[in-house]
């Protein structure tokens, strides 16, 4: 059984996709990990009765750091960490603790339009200038560089008829709720092997 930390920073649709498409008895979400205590995700996390858990790399009250927080997931037996528009780099140390166990959601088809300052719309306008007429979302493990580690998985979409950025955006979240519940099971099934650098899914 997966047991999952997810982290985020505001809406939580992705949250909310993998809570309504993993069934149960694949992977449990037992942990939500949030740099803001306002956020729509969290609001979801609590109805759900989800533990929650505010992060900061500085001292400061109600916040755990990033060792603290290490202790809580380990506690909880978290074995994958599911970064869905989490907005703060994630430090060095606990990328190793976690090493191959952390996934991002990044909302194009990387390496393209990643990178430091790619969130949110910024990647949609970014491909909405470069006059692209595919995009997609990608799977990725992370490791100390934006939007770098290896590529588990990706979808495009057809974005040649989006007439502004904010419907390459809603096109490519579409694409993102099917993908990361899809990828989540996969992990939950031992079904996602690094062969040489490359990650296979059978
Ligand atoms: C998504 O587009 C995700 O790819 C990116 O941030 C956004 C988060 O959306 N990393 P939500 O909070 O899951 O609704």
């Amino acid at each position: 059984m997966l047991r999952l930390a997810v982290f985020v920073s505001g809406r939580g649709s992705n949250l909310v996709s993998i809570y309504n498409s993993v069934p149960d008895n694949k992977a449990k979400i037992v942990a939500v990990v949030s740099n803001k205590p306002d956020c729509p995700a969290i609001e979801f996390a609590k109805q759900k009765n989800i533990d929650v858990f505010f992060i900061s790399e500085k001292e400061k009250t109600g916040f755990v750091n990033y060792n603290q927080l290490a202790d809580r997931l380990a506690e909880l037996k978290v074995n994958l960490i599911v970064l869905a528009g989490f907005l703060k780099k994630i430090p060095d140390n606990f990328i190793d603790h976690f090493e191959n166990k952390i996934i991002n959601i990044h909302p194009a088809l990387l390496p393209s339009f990643g990178g430091a300052g790619m969130y949110g719309m910024n990647v949609h306008n970014a491909v909405w200038k470069s006059g692209s007429k595919v995009s997609g979302a990608t799977i990725h493990f992370v490791d100390k560089i934006y939007d770098h580690g290896r590529i588990i998985y990706q979808k495009k979409v057809d974005i040649s008829d989006a007439g502004s950025p904010e419907e390459i955006a809603a096109k490519v979240l579409k694409i993102e709720h099917e993908i990361l519940p899809y990828v989540v099971l996969k992990f939950s099934e031992n079904k996602i092997k690094i062969i040489d650098d490359k990650i296979l899914i059978e």
